[in-house]
């Protein structure tokens, strides 16, 4: 059979480059995924996709035009020298305007909070930062009417299962019509690879500290095993199911004992050690059960949580390995057996292609 050219969709061919073309691009943050997304930039601008032109990247220190190129501005900005007071010049950077797309590749609050700004003035968000849906209700509240006011998107898909089609499918089932019962899931990679591979072979802070000089864990691992991150998730699929959830309204019980969750930044790796007692207790006793250990995010009409569970091994959230996401969403359309979704949902270089997914989607629209 002769080669044929792939199918396009003709809403995409049919743009008019211009359209997106005129669109400018600001990228927020030049860490671990704003390096990954200026490499994918790049690597889709070589294959000859349409993007948005990059207008000027920022980071916590400098603020750099784009003007000869996404790398150089990105070299420049990890270059400048690092101070005490965070700057905040991107909000006075070169004005956005409507229809430009700004990408959040921080964890910060300040940026958090210019979200519903930005998308009030038309400027459409591409977010990593999981504080936008993931924190504040009124803030996430202030999103919605934000966008609900002006046209301008919310591109969140990197903020959850790092782009897995976890949010879209809620959000399409809830658009449908569905009424969505429950969700729960193994929403941390780095939580899913820990429990994945903890064997009680070694004690478990043997298993934090491979996790983290691999990278699955931030650079502080207590981050992730005092379960916030999973609840900031949580919280951002139940809002998309449609539930306003406050954050105090998730019960989370944290993996970590007090003194190593106040222990100064360098007297962490040295108390890690609480761990292996109560872990090794709670396999031992998972074992017996023929149970397996998984760290979940749940919520359902009763209210919602987050914590280290012992799950039946044919539960649907015992599959994947390593760092895959999975997730399990019970509703009206899918009220005996869940509909589950599950795959890689760590690493910075699949949050940089949701992050850039997400700019095509709108570019594209
Ligand atoms: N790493 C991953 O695999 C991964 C996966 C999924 C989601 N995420 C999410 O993606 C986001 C970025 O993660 P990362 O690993 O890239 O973090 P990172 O390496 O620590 O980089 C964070 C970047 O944000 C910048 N920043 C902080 N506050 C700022 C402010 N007020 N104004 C402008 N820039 C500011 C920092 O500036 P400086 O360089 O000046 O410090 C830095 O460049 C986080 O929300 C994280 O949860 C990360």
């Amino acid at each position: 059979m002769s080669a044929v050219a792939p199918l396009v969709p003709r809403r995409v061919r049919g743009t008019p480059e211009r359209a997106v073309a005129q669109r400018r691009l600001a990228l927020l943050g030049t860490g671990t995924v704003g390096a990954a997304f200026v490499e994918r930039y790049q690597r889709l601008q070589a294959r000859g996709l349409d993007l948005p032109r990059a207008a000027w990247l920022a980071n916590s220190r400098s603020v750099q035009a784009c003007a000869d190129g996404l790398a150089p501005a990105l070299q420049r900005a990890n270059a400048a020298p690092r101070r005490e007071v965070l700057l905040q010049g991107w909000a006075e950077a070169e004005a956005l305007h409507a229809g430009d797309i700004v990408v959040d590749a921080t964890a910060s609050e300040l940026v958090a909070d210019w979200h519903a700004e930005w998308l009030a003035r038309g400027v459409s968000v591409v977010t990593a930062n999981k504080l936008g849906h993931g924190s504040l209700l009124a803030r996430s509240q202030a999103i919605v009417d934000a966008q609900c006011e002006t046209g301008a998107r919310y591109g969140d898909s990197a903020t959850v299962g790092a782009g897995l089609p976890l949010l879209g499918s809620l959000r399409a089932l809830v658009a449908g019509g569905d009424r969505i019962h429950a969700v729960e899931g193994v929403l941390s990679g780095s939580l899913a690879w820990l429990f994945d591979r903890y064997d009680g072979s070694r004690p478990f802070s043997d298993f934090v500290r491979e996790a983290a000089a691999a990278g699955y864990t931030e650079p502080d691992p207590r981050i992730d095993l005092s379960g916030e991150d999973v609840r900031r998730k949580l919280l951002i699929l139940a809002r998309a199911a449609g539930l306003p959830l406050e954050a105090s309204q998730v019960r989370v019980e944290s993996l970590l004992p007090v003194e190593l969750a106040g222990a100064s930044a360098d007297a962490a790796d040295a108390l890690l050690a609480l761990l292996d007692g109560p872990l090794a207790a709670r396999l031992r006793e998972a074992e017996t059960d023929g149970a397996r250990l998984r760290f979940v995010g749940r919520f359902d009409a009763e209210g919602a949580s987050v914590g280290l569970r012992a799950l039946p091994a044919a539960h649907p959230l015992c599959s994947g390995r390593g760092t895959d996401n999975r997730v399990a969403v019970t509703s009206d359309r899918y009220p005996l057996q869940p509909l589950v979704i599950q795959g890689p949902g760590a690493g910075a270089e699949v949050t940089a292609a949701a992050l850039l997914d997400d700019v095509l989607r709108i570019g594209a629209a």
